[in-house]
């Protein structure tokens, strides 16, 4: 740029101008002592009459053609450091919000392991059924056939409730009594849920799950029995478990079994080891005494129940060997062994 600059390339370089500092050195070629326009404004008094206006008139023109173009450039270049400050400090507030999202955290294992135990039995034609926690002696012993001084009363560890005759259930098997003094048979249920024992080690914690299951309906024999409970199993483990049926004694059943499950083989174990077994239910045909508790004829109606034990199949699926995991609320080991975050869930 020179003082002999035409208005057209005082223009351009304003338009090229890039910084303010090139704004005002066009500006000044334009506006100062040499500039473009004091040298016209100058010359006008060489000239005379007409002429003199008409330059006069023209230069004005220029003078605000110039200074909109100048004003123009200046707010562009301004917006233009906005921008480029604006994109340093952005903050994208369009990402998830990873924090809450961790916060929200994932389903226990527990919740995923009981849905599908009762998928699996839905399907198998039985019905959700649900009883109380805190219960009484009556529907937590007696009506099963446990009378108030039977032994089998002592191997519950109950935890009584101040107010007699009340206690925190010790199986699920209150629900069998409380469902068919309501209901009347054909019957086949589960009721899930807490069950509460003062005990605690590696397999026991004093609040575990379990699952009850009963069926009542004429002619039902054990066959029925063993073969739903192998049906639930293959379903639940998603292939066929050694299993085998040990006689026991329950007060409620007779005859009575107790299920072991074998631990599947894991990495490390010795090769001609004796297999390893767990006991996950307890099960066995309806007691007569049962039966006419709930109100049935023992010689019309037959049943078959179960209870199994929910921590302990989970257990056996996952490879677990310390029930006291599920209740540690270690976040890691829950989110290991969780299922798909909430968030997740919420989303889909
Ligand atoms: N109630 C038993 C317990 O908690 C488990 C059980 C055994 C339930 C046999 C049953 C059954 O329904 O028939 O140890």
């Amino acid at each position: 740029m020179s003082s002999e600059n035409t208005f057209e390339s005082l223009l351009d370089s304003l338009k090229a101008a890039t910084t303010r500092q090139d704004l005002e050195v066009v500006k000044a070629h334009f506006f100062g002592k040499k500039g473009f326009l004091t040298q016209k404004m100058k010359a006008l008094s060489a000239l005379d009459g007409a002429a003199r206006k008409e330059e006069g008139q023209r230069l004005n023109t220029l003078k605000q053609t110039f200074q909109k173009a100048l004003e123009a450039k200046r707010l562009a270049l301004e917006e233009a450091v906005l921008q480029q400050q604006l994109a340093k400090e952005k903050k994208d507030v369009t990402l998830p919000a990873a924090p809450l999202e961790e916060a929200l955290g994932c389903r226990h294992p527990l919740s995923v392991a009981l849905d599908e135990m009762i998928e699996i039995f839905q399907v198998m034609g039985f019905a959700l059924k649900e009883g109380p926690e805190i219960e009484d002696d009556e529907h937590n012993f007696t009506a099963l056939n446990i009378a108030p001084h039977h032994p089998a009363r002592t191997s519950h560890d109950t935890f009584y409730v101040k107010e007699a005759p009340f206690l925190l259930r010790t199986h699920t098997s209150n629900v069998e009594i409380r469902t068919m003094r309501r209901e009347s048979p054909p019957m086949r249920m589960i009721s899930p849920g807490r069950v509460f024992r003062s005990d605690s080690d590696a397999t026991h914690t004093p609040m575990f799950h379990q699952v009850e299951g009963l069926v009542i309906e004429k002619g039902i024999h054990m066959g029925h029995l063993t073969h739903c409970l192998k049906t639930f199993l293959k379903a639940y483990f998603g292939k066929d478990l050694p299993m085998r049926f040990r006689p026991s004694y329950f007060p409620f059943t007779e005859p009575s079994c107790e299920v072991d499950v074998q631990i599947p083989s894991v990495e490390g174990v010795v090769e001609g080891a004796e297999p390893k077994w767990l006991e996950v239910l307890g099960c066995g045909m309806t007691h007569a005494n049962v039966l006419r508790h709930m109100g049935l004829d023992p010689s019309e109606h037959q049943g078959f129940a179960f209870g199994l034990g929910v921590e302990r199949l989970l257990m056996l699926k996952k490879g677990l060997s310390d029930i006291r995991a599920f209740y540690a609320n270690d976040v890691r080991w829950l989110k290991h062994f969780g299922a798909f975050s909430l968030a997740s869930q919420r989303a889909g």
